[in-house]
């Protein structure tokens, strides 16, 4: 059992332990553990003999994988334009002849919530497969009052719906919708819409705990970005930023100065970022799928971030144009094979640090007593097959607050 005990978000070495407990055992009462320790050990606890017992039969059991970054909510896929990626057209290219975000855009605005719900539903049913207990989630395919509202709302209905714990985030900034393009002062008086027209509706009615802007070349600029994050700050909700992933622009800087949850991406990111992230509490979360989806070679550089100390944290980005995968084995496999990260230190970035990434490292990403008994299960017979097997999927059963809310077979 992989238990990722200890205090502190993990930096540097610390990332390589595993808290690993042979033959180990969990007691869970009311969704929350009560003890952990080996079996001889928690078997002998006065409260075990009565309760309900579940074998795993000696597979590996770790913390439920903890998705610090989706875009779940989207209408459709965007496989009509996986074709020109392959043929080497890059996402840049695809967005100006109005694919891209502005696509999924269109998709959104014209399907009912009733079908959001559906294929949202359905992919939180196979995050839940793949190990995950908890998934961040960004509006952003919205861009207008209704729609960011609609795909908000759709978060918390999703939330009280079914087991997964969801953590909702706003992100209208994500680029300027079409109706505000090709106006001077368009990006402002979308910004403007944003201060004015959604964040006072979200801030009251608690909609969205985090405030994301997509910060790059085509999106918005530091100077906008910061505006936005400090808007969505005064109604409570925290930043977090999409950072240096098609060039660098400075946002990692902006994160860390704002305080920032979390930077992610971080493709582009130089010696002075990656000195400054070490030394920083905003979680560098590093989203391997992209790259891998878009053919890129350049990722995010993952040891230096480690080697400098920064909380590194592995995310699936799921979403229709960048990362169409919600396997978080998968995204640990790519960080091993492209960016050199140990299996180890992977499987830490995904619970414990995606746990300080959310601001719920009291609550999820470790088995600890106290925590909630989030817990995936994998039908393997040490972690480092994780991410060894590659593009299957090995989990054999996943809990959330004690209850099984995937299981492979009848137990
Ligand atoms: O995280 N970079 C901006 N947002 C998404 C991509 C969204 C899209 O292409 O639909 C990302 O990669
Ligand atoms: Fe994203």
């Amino acid at each position: 059992m992989l238990t990722l005990g200890g205090r502190g978000p993990r930096r540097g070495s610390s990332l390589s332990n595993l808290g690993i407990i042979k033959d180990g055992a969990l007691l869970v009462r009311d969704g929350l553990i009560a003890a952990v320790g080996t079996r001889a050990e928690v078997e002998a606890l006065p409260e075990a003999r009565v309760a309900e017992k579940l074998d795993l039969g000696g597979r590996v059991a770790m913390p439920g994988f903890v998705d610090s970054h989706t875009h779940l909510v989207h209408a459709a896929s965007r496989a009509e334009e996986y074709e020109l990626k392959i043929a080497g057209a890059s996402y840049e290219e695809i967005a100006r002849k109005g694919g891209g975000i502005l696509n999924s855009v269109k998709k959104l605005r014209a399907a009912t919530s009733e079908a959001l719900k559906k294929r949202a539903h359905a992919a939180l049913k196979q995050f839940a497969a793949c190990g995950t207990t908890t998934v961040e989630t960004k509006s952003g395919y919205g861009l207008d009052v209704a729609s960011e509202l609609k795909i908000l709302r759709l978060h918390k209905e999703l939330a009280a719906e079914q087991p997964l714990e969801i953590v909702s985030t706003f992100l209208g900034a994500h680029v300027v919708p079409a109706e505000y393009r090709g106006k001077t002062g368009g990006a402002e008086r979308y910004i403007q819409l944003i201060e004015e027209n959604l964040l006072p509706e979200i801030g009251e009615s608690r909609l969205a705990e985090f405030c994301d802007v997509f910060c790059d070349r085509g999106a918005f600029s530091v100077v906008q970005s910061k505006r936005v994050l400090q808007a969505g700050r005064q109604w409570g909700l925290e930043p977090r930023l999409h950072a240096e992933k098609l060039t660098r622009t400075g946002a990692a800087q902006l994160a860390m100065l704002m305080r920032a949850a979390s930077c992610d991406h971080l493709e582009h990111v130089n010696k002075s970022d990656i000195q400054a992230l070490g030394k920083s509490e905003t979680v560098a979360t590093l989203l391997p799928g992209c790259d891998f989806h878009l053919g890129l070679k350049q990722y995010a550089p993952a040891r230096a971030l480690i080697e400098a100390g920064a909380i590194v944290s592995l995310a699936t980005d799921y979403n229709p144009g960048t990362s169409p995968t919600l396997s978080m084995p998968m995204i640990l496999s790519l960080a091993c094979t492209q960016m050199h990260m140990t299996p180890a230190e992977a499987i830490t970035a995904a619970t414990i640090n995606a746990a300080y990434a959310l601001r719920r490292e009291k609550s999820i990403g470790s088995l600890e007593v106290g925590k909630q008994a989030d817990i995936a299960v994998f039908e393997v017979a040490e972690y480092r097959e994780i991410p060894y097997y590659f593009g299957v999927n090995h989990c054999w059963m996943t809990v959330k607050r004690g209850r099984v809310i995937h299981a492979a077979e009848q137990v």
